[in-house]
């Protein structure tokens, strides 16, 4: 579904990304962890086309997608759930929740989507009338997945659900992806809380200063030494 090759990416002068390579398949759940800073959100920004990359090369669904923009993107199926979450915090959850499906045109579809999200998250079925920036921490992390599904993407990348969450609440949103994994989607999930994510993905890139230094099965990173010492405190 996405492969990402030889991806060279930063911000100006400043190269964040070496050489970064990695696979997902259809129906896959992938997770990427690492330190504070080495460079993540970078990964993400650049597949969803918010940063340009050098050079490297980025195929989704077997189309070369490298440098497209954000907006198109997203048309083609690749949802990104930022850690800022751009909601807008002056229209009720259902609101945004609209406007997550502008892609759809189909009103019954975008209905019958909203009702999904509801199932996923009954907090946000609760408060549907509530404005967006009214609602709690976890509240508008779970708003912006749902709305970040609305879309029916093909591809979902999430940036730090987990950040500032409560551990009850970190572990609802864990269950949401869970859920949606069942339902068939593809994820990759950026997470800095490794033992978890490691423990719900099937397959896990660890990148530290720009580089990937591990891959393989989520089972087997959580077994190796280094991961072990730099990330689980074992
Ligand atoms: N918009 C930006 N402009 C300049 N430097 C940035 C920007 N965003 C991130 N960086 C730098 O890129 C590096 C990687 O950041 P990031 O991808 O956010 O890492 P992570 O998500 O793994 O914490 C950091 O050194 C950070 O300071
Ligand atoms: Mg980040």
């Amino acid at each position: 579904m996405l492969e990402v090759r030889n991806l060279n990416a930063g911000y100006g002068f400043l190269q964040v990304l070496w050489d970064v390579s990695l696979k997902i398949n259809e129906g896959e759940f992938i997770a990427l962890v690492g330190p504070n800073g080495a460079g993540k959100s970078t990964t993400l920004k650049t597949i969803a086309g918010l940063v340009t990359p050098q050079s490297g090369d980025i195929i989704f669904k077997g189309e070369a997608i490298t440098g497209t923009p954000a907006n198109l993107t997203s048309r083609m199926g690749i949802s990104f759930v930022s850690e800022q979450l751009n909601l807008f915090t002056n229209m009720s959850i259902y609101e945004n929740l609209l406007l997550g499906a502008y892609i759809i045109e189909d009103k019954q579809e975008q209905l019958d989507t909203i009702e999904f999200v509801f199932n996923l998250f009954p907090r946000l079925k609760a408060r549907q009338n509530q404005l967006a920036g009214t609602l709690s921490g976890g509240e508008r992390k779970m708003l912006a997945i749902a709305r970040g599904i609305m879309s029916k993407p093909s591809l979902l990348m999430v940036d730090e659900p987990s950040l500032g969450l409560a551990p009850k609440l970190t572990l609802d949103v864990f269950d949401a992806l869970e859920t949606l994994r069942q339902g068939g989607m593809t994820i990759l999930l950026v997470e800095q809380n490794v033992n978890t994510t490691l423990h719900i993905t099937d397959r896990g890139y660890v990148l530290e200063q720009g580089q990937i230094i591990l891959e393989g099965p989520s089972k087997e990173l959580l077994e190796n030494d280094h991961v072990k010492k730099a990330f689980l405190g074992i």
